[in-house]
């Protein structure tokens, strides 16, 4: 018989993350002046525990058992086979997806917050200041606070917090301050309203915000949390891939031959991918594919540069693909996916040709969500439709080629938060955007003279 389910035991959950930073060679973040930046000049804004993750070359880290026990609440997570989407596509193919929707919050985000949370508190830090797009991760981290008595403050992108009032209210529930960015609160807000008071906001902005709201908070007991983008956050989701692996060998299945993720700073991809991009990097032949949107293509057509990760410039400069830290996407529904940079180890391996990056309008992602909910039965998170766009294409592509492939994908998220797009689409509500080049290049054009990495 077929399993649809595949389970794995409490006991057998991965007791380390794996560490892709100690197999590529990622450029160090500088300053200005291309001078590589130390621990010591992010310590206003992480705990230091946090920073030695985000530096290190370890290629295994122990996962605290504490970390685990909170885990436990939703993991392992199931490994499930998309049958009926198979039989609906009249594929060869047996697709498989991780599914990180049985979270708390709904998505993958928690298996980070509650990790950085733990960190955090660990190092004496009572306050944690993040920024939000969807909204997922802003609700993992009130989650993950509250579990931990911590206080969580959230700087929500304006559309977003328009368009999904509901994760607002799962902030709530767990005792987060959720505020609209850009807000009055901060300098980097009140900059950006007065530019443009009907801005929509975007991630760059809203990080900006929260960074300025941990540094300048003179009690010294508030960090800020990044949902993804950083070393340590891919670390933390290493777990799906680790996971997913044990899985897959728990019913002999071969290793896939192609991964899929979508990737907004690119943390579910690479928690779900970095364990087979390793298995790549030994010699298996797989196809490792990380998706974005069209509107905002970050690694299909941003350059590989040194660009900040916050529109108001208080990171060092990340090596990464980029549209410019001061682009502002135009507002699609997958929220989570409208960042202009992408995680310096995802953008690395793009960079040595690792994975094979593409692209897909917000139409076809939810023509292929709605085939989705309406083979598979659940509605999924307007981020994690992008993947399953991608899936849909390479299990027709199998079809046509008559070959039997494993193909596997992370399922970032459910979208019953976030029914308002779905609702929107079928009343014909919502359009394509292509990012114009005119619109790129005059985004690039702000880190032109910034420091190159050496590899560009
Ligand atoms: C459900 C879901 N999937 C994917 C993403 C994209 O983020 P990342 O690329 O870090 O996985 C988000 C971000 O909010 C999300 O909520």
């Amino acid at each position: 018989m077929i399993s649809r389910k595949i389970m794995l035991n409490e006991s057998d959950i991965p007791r380390q993350w794996f560490n892709l930073g100690a197999e590529l060679k990622v450029q160090p973040p500088v300053d200005m002046d291309g001078n590589p930046i130390g621990p010591d000049a992010l310590a206003k804004i992480f705990p230091m525990n946090l920073i030695e993750q985000e530096m290190s070359t370890e290629r295994w880290i122990d996962i605290p058992e504490e970390i685990l026990e909170i885990l436990y609440r939703w993991r392992p997570s199931p490994l499930r086979r998309a049958t009926y989407l198979e039989k609906y596509l009249k594929t060869p193919a047996r697709i498989y997806y991780k599914d990180e929707s049985v979270s708390p919050a709904g998505s993958h985000k928690p298996n980070s917050a509650v990790a950085q949370a733990w960190y955090n508190k660990q190092f004496g830090i009572k306050n944690i200041t993040t920024e939000t797009g969807a909204g997922q991760w802003g609700a993992a981290l009130s989650f993950a606070c509250k579990l931990l008595g911590l206080q969580c403050k959230i700087y929500m992108v304006r559309v977003s917090y328009e368009q999904k009032p509901a994760q607002r209210n799962l902030m709530n529930i767990w005792g987060g301050n959720c505020v609209p960015s850009p807000s009055m609160e901060t300098k980097v807000g009140r900059a950006i309203l007065a530019k443009n008071p009907e801005t929509p906001g975007s991630l760059g902005i809203a990080i900006g915000e929260a960074i300025e709201a941990a540094v300048s908070d003179e009690t010294g007991k508030t960090r800020y949390a990044l949902g993804s983008v950083l070393n340590h956050v891919m670390l933390h989701q290493t777990i799906i891939g680790l996971e997913a692996k044990k899985q897959l060998g728990s019913i002999n299945e071969k290793t896939p031959d192609i991964v899929i993720g979508c990737a907004g700073g690119g943390s579910n991809f690479a928690g779900l991918s970095f364990p087979f991009v390793y298995d790549k990097m030994n010699g298996d032949d797989i196809q490792i594919i990380p998706v974005e949107p069209d509107a905002c293509p970050t690694i299909t057509r941003g350059p590989f540069a040194y660009d900040y990760g916050d529109t108001g410039k208080q990171t060092p400069l990340l090596a990464m693909y980029t549209l410019g830290h001061a682009f502002v996407p135009q507002p699609i529904h997958a929220g989570g996916l409208r960042y202009h940079g992408m995680s310096p180890l995802v953008s690395q391996a793009v960079k040595e040709g690792l994975l094979e990056p593409r692209s897909y309008n917000q139409l076809k992602c939810y023509e292929s969500a709605m085939l989705w909910a309406t083979t598979e039965g659940t509605v999924c998170a307007p981020e994690t439709s992008h993947a399953i766009a991608a899936v849909i294409d390479e299990a027709v592509k199998a079809r046509e080629e008559q070959k039997e492939k494993v193909i596997m994908f992370c399922y970032s998220g459910h979208g019953l938060l976030d029914l308002s797009g779905y609702d929107k689409y079928l009343k014909g509500g919502l359009s394509n955007y292509r990012l114009p080049d005119e619109d790129l290049n005059s985004s690039l054009n702000e880190i032109e003279d910034y420091p190159k990495p050496s590899v560009s």
